[in-house]
Order: C-alpha cells, then structure tokens, then sequence
C-alpha cells in the first residue's frame, strides 16, 4: 500500500459557469460564457450553462454525495456576476445566500470548502469596459475579492486567487477558443500582466483584512512539463520557449518578482512590453500560502517555422509546435503521461523552493455511459487517477511537499468549448433527468481516501 502523510486533503473540483446552471436566477448577471456560448460556432452543439448540472438547485444532494464518498474538503468557485451583477458597484444578495448556503451545508457535513474566486465567468459589463486587456480590471477583481473575504473569510479556510490565468488569457484573448474569443497575441501578454496583478494586489488585501489567522491564500496555474519532441538544440529551444509561455510566464513573476527575459524578448520583437509599470512585479510577488496545480498532460515541441502555412497563435508567435509521441489519450485527445507529474512537482521544488503544493484539479474524459445494469465502468479513469496518484506519491517519496490532491471533477458538467461532449466526472450526469450516478471511479476514489493510499 503506497500511504499519503497523515494530513493530506483529498477533495474534488468544480467551477460554477461549468455546474450551477440557473444563468439568470436571483439577480445573477450575465457572464461572458453566457455570450460566447451564443455565438453560433462557439461551442460544440451550441451548448451553454444555463442549466448545466442544476447545482444551483441541487447543491445539497450534490453535497451529500461528497460525503458518502469521503470527500474531505470542495473546491469550487464563486461566480462574479452572482455577487455583482455589473462586475462593480451594487451587490446581489441573493447570490451571497447562495454561497452561503453551500459554505453552511458543506461545513455541516464536515467538508472543507476551498473557494476559487475567478474560474473564467467574468461579467459581461467588466468586458464591455475591455476584459483583462483593461488594467483597472485588477482593481474591480480586488473590490469583488475584499468582499468575499469580509463575507466568508472568517469560515473559509481556503482561497485561490486565479484559475489558470494561462487559460484565461491565452484561450480567451490569443488564440480565441474561449470566451471573449479574441486572436491578438499581444492582447494575451497584456490581459496575463492583469490577472497576475489582480491576483497579487488579492493577496495583499487578504494579509490586511486577516480575517482568520489560520486561513490561507494561493493561486492556481495550469503547468504542464514541456520537452524536446527530439534530441538536438533546436529541439531543447523549442521546449524552452514553450515552458516560458506556459510555466515561467506566470511562476517567475509570482515566486520572483521577475518575468522571464526569454519571453520579454520574444514579445519585443515585435512590440514593447509597455503594459508592465512600475512597482507591478513587486506587487504580484506577494508571498502565498500555496501553488495549486492542474494536470493533465504534457507538451512535447519541435522547431517551426514562423512563417509556416497552418501554423497560428502561439505557435506561429514562437515557431514552435507540440507534436504527439504516440501515447494513449484521453478523450480530450490529451497524451497520457503520469511522469510528466512527477517531473513537474520535483521541478517546481527545485526552481522555486518549497512551496506546498495542491494538485487543484487532475482527470480525465472518458465517452461514459451507463449500462443496462445503472453502472458506469470507468476503468480508463481509474486507470489514469490511479497513475496520477503513484506519481504524487513518488513525489512526496522523494521530498516534495505535496499537501492535497482534488480530482476533475465531481459531476460530469459544461466542459467549455466542447460543451457537454466531454464527460470528466467520478460522477454521471444525465442531463435529460439530472440524475447522479456514481462512476466506478468514484468509488474507488472514495476508498482511496478510506485507505488514505493507494
Ligand atoms: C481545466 C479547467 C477546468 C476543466 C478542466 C478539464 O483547464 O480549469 O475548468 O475544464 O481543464
């Protein structure tokens, strides 16, 4: 039995654009997943939340379920136009009760709730004033934040400031696949330098206000360990700039103060990295409780050319390219590649000291049904959580400090731009009925955290 220390937290992951559903219920605002998703083209099947898992409604069976599967701490996220239906100013009681009643019924039944503040569902009125290409979006995200740490910092033990600021970004400004769907490289840079100082001026607030000396505050990056598709210089180059683009882009500036030159100099190229002011490092280097990290898989690159026909965004930005090692995927089309974990938590002690870590999420999608029999026999999940885990543990073997795991995700749910295609739930959503079952994974993830091992 491969054991995790005593006080290791297992728990699951959520978003609320991606389960809640009720997009305009009690005063929410609109979002700008509740535009894009309206745009014809957007989302496979023109799916959007609007019902999504009906968790709004179903929280307390859906908390239920937590526990009957031992779950010991939720991390899911607040959505902004709930609490302001205009991104600033006024605020939507009914969507603090909302929280509320979640934070409540979770703490009642002994879970411990970790809450993400921003998982991509911005106000539609914080976009209209220009998104994260606006600098004072930093500001109104911290007027939201100031106002879920003075309402549920005193009994929220767990904050994470950002989802995956790469992802917001990157898919939402440079390459146009998420929400507002732009494709301007520099707007990505500039809408990144935002989140990031959105994120450290929370932090600073969240020392000020100290609303519980026990709780604690940390970010989310999704990281991904990079490497060259061969040997050869060319090859270590191109992996080098991806890490930058993906990794070092957002770790340097939090853990050091500093962004990394190689990405400085491959923006300023083509133009000046103006939006970066002074004072902006220092304020986003503000120390943090933890790192959350998002696995799923890796990214092997090779050398392109700039110019090449087919090649966009990123890729033509860098002239670079991930190509496919011939791995099993997931239904995602996302090689698999546990070690690709390990290397990455033994790197991050390396580069950036011993920082506690929380993998914040890590899953898969399978093309799940249920059977004639009500079961859904999910092995290639188990299959993969398991693989997952044994890197963890490898990981913490081997000295890392690895303090929690939150499997992607609870409930099958709005998976983005694929819509509800891609189930990654431990448990099957049926959206017909809204029915709940458990997949066989989830039961075996409920007994891994009995045995607190493998
Ligand atoms: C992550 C997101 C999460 C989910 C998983 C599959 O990038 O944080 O919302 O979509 O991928």
């Amino acid at each position: 039995m491969k054991r995790f220390p005593k006080h290791f937290t297992w728990g699951s992951a959520t978003a609320s654009y991606q389960i809640e559903g009720a997009a305009r219920a009690d005063g929410k605002g609109e979002s700008i997943w509740d535009r894009f998703s309206r745009m014809p083209g957007r989302v496979a099947n023109g799916d959007t939340g609007d019902v999504a898992c009906d968790h709004y409604h179903r929280y307390e069976e859906d908390i239920q379920l937590m526990k009957e599967l031992n779950l010991a701490s939720y991390r899911f996220s607040v959505s902004w136009p709930r609490i302001f239906p205009e991104g600033t100013g006024a605020v939507n009681q009914k969507g603090l009760d909302f929280y509320k009643r979640v934070i409540d019924t979770l703490m009642t039944n002994g879970i411990t709730p970790a809450i993400t503040l921003y998982h991509w569902d911005l106000p539609q009125a914080m976009q209209d004033r220009g998104g994260w290409m606006n600098r004072d979006m930093a500001e109104y995200y911290l007027e939201y934040a100031n106002r879920m740490f003075t309402e549920f910092g005193d009994v929220v033990p767990s904050w994470i400031t950002l989802n995956e600021p790469w992802v917001v970004s990157y898919l939402g400004y440079g390459s146009g696949e998420h929400a507002p769907g732009y494709t301007d490289m520099y707007a990505h840079f500039q809408a990144a330098h935002h989140l990031l100082l959105a994120h450290g001026k929370a932090v600073a607030s969240f020392r000020e206000l100290n609303r519980n000396p026990d709780s604690r505050i940390g970010i989310t990056l999704n990281m991904n360990s990079t490497y060259p598709a061969k040997e050869g210089e060319a090859y270590e180059r191109a992996a080098r700039l991806w890490d930058g683009f993906l990794n070092r882009w957002f770790c340097d500036p939090v853990f050091k103060a500093a962004y990394p030159q190689d990405m400085i100099d491959a923006y300023e190229r083509y133009q000046p990295v103006s939006f970066i002011k002074e004072g902006d490092l220092q304020q986003i280097a503000q120390p943090i409780d933890f790192l959350g990290l998002n696995y799923y898989s890796t990214a092997h690159m090779e050398p392109a050319e700039s110019g090449e026909a087919g090649l966009t965004g990123a890729n033509a930005f860098l002239g670079v390219r991930g190509v496919s090692t011939g791995r099993v995927v997931t239904d995602m089309g996302w090689e698999i590649q546990p070690e690709g974990l390990y290397d990455l938590l033994t790197r991050i002690k390396r580069d950036y000291g011993d920082v506690p870590l929380y993998i914040t999420e890590n899953g898969a999608a399978y093309p799940d049904h249920v059977d004639a029999d009500g079961q859904v026999n999910d092995d290639e999940r188990v299959d993969y959580l398991h693989q997952h885990l044994a890197a963890c543990h490898q990981a913490i073997e081997d000295g890392v400090d690895l303090r929690g795991y939150y499997v992607w995700s609870l409930l099958d749910n709005f998976e983005w731009a694929f819509g509800y295609d891609k189930r990654f739930g431990i448990v099957h959503v049926d959206y017909e009925t809204q029915k709940r079952t458990p997949k066989k994974s989830a039961y075996w993830f409920r007994d891994v955290i009995r045995n607190n091992g493998l």
